[in-house]
This record gives structure tokens, sequence and C-alpha cells, in this order.
């Protein structure tokens, strides 16, 4: 099982504020069945640079896997990435690759909640210009501000991928929205969005048995396929 989009460096966004912390959050990933996981801090380019953050994110992933080691502990191996706030000017910066997830040029961006469509598709195009593959974080969070998904229609049609949040599929408001959304074809990816071991802890295991029931086998299976696509692994 792969983990799309979790916070589980330490001390370097608002996920885990400790390497302990960090530690708690991999090992109930691995109980629940992930065996690859995305490390998907958050970056905002009007808070640092991207050198910066880059310095930051290798520190905090160093460190993390020091402490792996020193406790021999079993842990899904873990793949670097970041969370991408979108902006207009993010686009046109040379070290934009730097960003994408692992040796991929896949970018998991998140939009401004609110200002979502009126440029998505002139964005999105731009980054699809450069070569970068854009995965929207949590689609299912700015559908919901919609009763209905035409105005989506040219963004669906784009060579882009959705990812939805594992606990989003056990709530009952967002689930009759991710219903919707798979009628389009428009999820494609399963993430935790794992925070922390408390209210925003990994639900990999109770969304899968959730998505079966409601979906089928096939679609879990999906989103493991897209998500091995994507990251270029074979079977
Ligand atoms: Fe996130």
């Amino acid at each position: 099982m792969i983990d799309f989009h979790a916070h589980v460096l330490p001390c370097i966004d608002d996920g885990p504020s400790s390497i302990e912390e960090a530690l708690e959050i991999l090992k109930m990933l691995k109980k629940q069945g992930v065996d690859k996981v995305v490390a998907t801090p958050h970056y905002n380019d009007r808070i640092m640079d991207i050198e910066e953050f880059i310095f930051k994110r290798r520190k905090s992933y160093n460190e993390l896997i020091e402490a792996i080691d020193i406790h021999n502990i079993p842990v899904p191996e873990i793949i670097v990435g970041a969370e991408v706030f979108f902006a207009y000017e993010l686009i046109l910066n040379d070290g934009l690759e730097k960003l994408c997830i692992g040796k991929t040029r896949c970018l998991l961006i998140e939009i401004p909640e609110g200002l979502w469509f009126d440029w998505i598709c002139d964005l999105t195009d731009k980054l699809l210009d450069r070569n970068i593959t854009p995965v929207i974080a949590h689609f299912e969070r700015y559908a919901a501000a919609y009763k209905n998904l035409d105005r989506f229609e040219k963004i669906f049609e784009k060579n882009i991928y959705f990812q939805v949040n594992a606990d989003s599929f056990l709530n009952k408001g967002f689930l009759r929205i991710i219903k919707k959304l798979d009628r389009q074809n428009a999820i494609h990816l399963i993430g935790s969005d794992a925070h922390n071991t408390k209210e925003r802890s990994p639900k990999m295991d109770d969304a899968r048995e959730k998505i079966i029931k409601k979906f089928g086998p096939d679609k879990w299976e999906y989103f493991n396929i897209t998500a091995k696509k994507l990251l270029d692994i074979g079977d």
C-alpha cells in the first residue's frame, strides 16, 4: 500500500513536532499496511525560498533515518516530496523541479481555498508546459464547495491527477462528493495526509476497508497501481 501524501518528517511544518512523534506515525502507517509513504512537508514560497526548504527537509529526513536505524524498527520506505502551496510566481521558479516527488516530475500541489477555479487551468497548463505533472492534494475539499461538478469539466480533461484523503472516505459528506468525483473518473490517488498521532492520525486501514466495501477491490488496487506508475515503481 502506498500513502501518497503524509506529513511524517519531523520539525519542518505542522506535522510531527519531534522525531519520536514522527516515528510513531511511521509505525502506525506500517501497522496499517503501508509500505511506501510520500513525505510531503508544506512548502510556501512566501515563507522561504526553495533552497532553504530543501536544506531543512534534508536535515529533517537525515535525522529521521538516523533514528529509524538506531531504533531498528520496521517502517515504510520514505519517498521525499512536498505539498506545494500554489502561487503564480512559483510556476516561473527555476528550482521548481526540486520540489517534485522523489525522482519523478510529479508535483503535489495545494490550492488556496476560495481562489480555486479562475486560475487553476492556466497554472496547471504552465506546469504541464514545463513537463511537470500536477497532483492536486485533497481534491474533495475543493469539490465540496460546489453542488455540481460541471465547472470542473475542463480540469478533468487535463493530464493531471487528483489525490483524495483517506479519512474523507470515512466522512459521510465527503463520501458523497467522492462518489460524484468517481463517476467522473476524477479520483486517482489516496493519501493519509497524517500530521500527528492524535486528531490527524493516519487512517489508511479504515479507508481501505471502506473503499473496498463502497467501490470494490479494483478501486483500491487502482489507487496503488496509479501511485506505482507515477513513482515509477515496478511490481
Ligand atoms: Fe497535507
